[in-house]
């Protein structure tokens, strides 16, 4: 419960949302290029990028912190070594965190920053425990090494917050199954040869498009944050988020750019008695 108070209050810190959006615009210009976006959203490994990478700096952390309370003299170079390895991982981490907190609003985006300037702190901490442990000031450097400790699992918890209380990044097309047997959803007149529409069906929205004979069909929820695909740019076999990007291919939900990183549920089209039916693809 305490811990849930210190959330609300940071909840309410709305003296970060300047700061916060200058931050993310200037993220969201830096990760314009397709490959950058595909590679730090983790499009290109189906999962976001950012809580596998954030293993590395935590694990090694930890067992820094194992060793400098109780692993003695013969284990100082090991922790040395690890405060390192965890300096050197948290920079990617850190950048593919960025391109996530970008998308952000509201709330999860004031989590986001605070979660952010929190583990940056504890970066900080450990770059000061390198430089003494370097220098001859072990006592100084486990000292700095056990504060950033404290940061970064207070940091691990706000990020565990968005995802596990927020749902920020996660497939936002799970369990959305959609019908399963041939259905009919509208008459074929209704749909205009280069036209699309949206048509609920079986508690989904489905995006139905029409390019000549050849009718496509995918969910109409955008798997990255649920964005109304129906009201994105068509082009190209495509359709764009209006949200933050995402393309998708219409014949079968594949992710063309991120920051998606699960691709959309498509169905199977066909015309029968003139209507246009549709069956969970696969
Ligand atoms: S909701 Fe983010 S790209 Fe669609």
């Amino acid at each position: 419960m305490t811990l849930d108070s210190v959330v609300k209050a940071i909840e309410r810190f709305n003296f970060l949302d300047g700061m916060a959006s200058s931050l993310a615009g200037v993220v969201g210009k830096s990760v314009r290029p397709r490959m950058v976006r595909n590679l730090l959203s983790g499009t290109y490994i189906g999962h976001p990028l950012h809580p596998v990478l954030s293993d590395i700096p935590i694990g090694a952390w930890t067992m820094a912190a194992f060793l400098d309370l109780a692993g003695g003299k013969v284990s100082e170079p090991a922790a040395d070594a690890l405060v390192a390895v965890g300096i050197a991982a948290a920079i990617p981490t850190a950048a593919a965190g960025l391109n996530d907190w970008s998308d952000t609003e509201g709330k999860p985006r004031r989590i986001g920053m605070f979660h952010a300037l929190v583990n940056g702190s504890a970066l900080c901490f450990y770059v000061g425990s390198v430089f003494a442990r370097r220098f001859g000031s072990r006592d100084l450097g486990k000292a700095l090494g056990l504060a950033g400790f404290g940061l970064v699992t207070f940091g691990g918890f706000l990020g565990g917050h968005l995802i596990y209380a927020d749902a920020v990044n996660v497939n936002k097309t799970a369990d959305r199954t959609g019908p399963g047997k041939w259905t009919s959803i509208i008459d074929h007149s209704g749909l205009s040869d280069g036209g699309h529409r949206m048509v609920e069906v079986g508690g989904v929205s489905v995006l139905l498009h029409r390019s000549g004979d050849t009718i496509e069909a995918i969910d109409a929820l955008c798997s990255h944050m649920g964005g109304p695909l129906e009201e994105g740019t068509i082009e190209n076999g495509c359709v764009t988020c209006p949200w933050h990007g995402s393309t998708f291919r219409l014949a079968d939900g594949s992710i063309v750019r991120g920051p998606a990183t699960r691709p959309q549920p498509a169905y199977e089209v066909r015309t029968s008695e003139g209507q246009i039916q549709i069956r969970r693809a696969g």
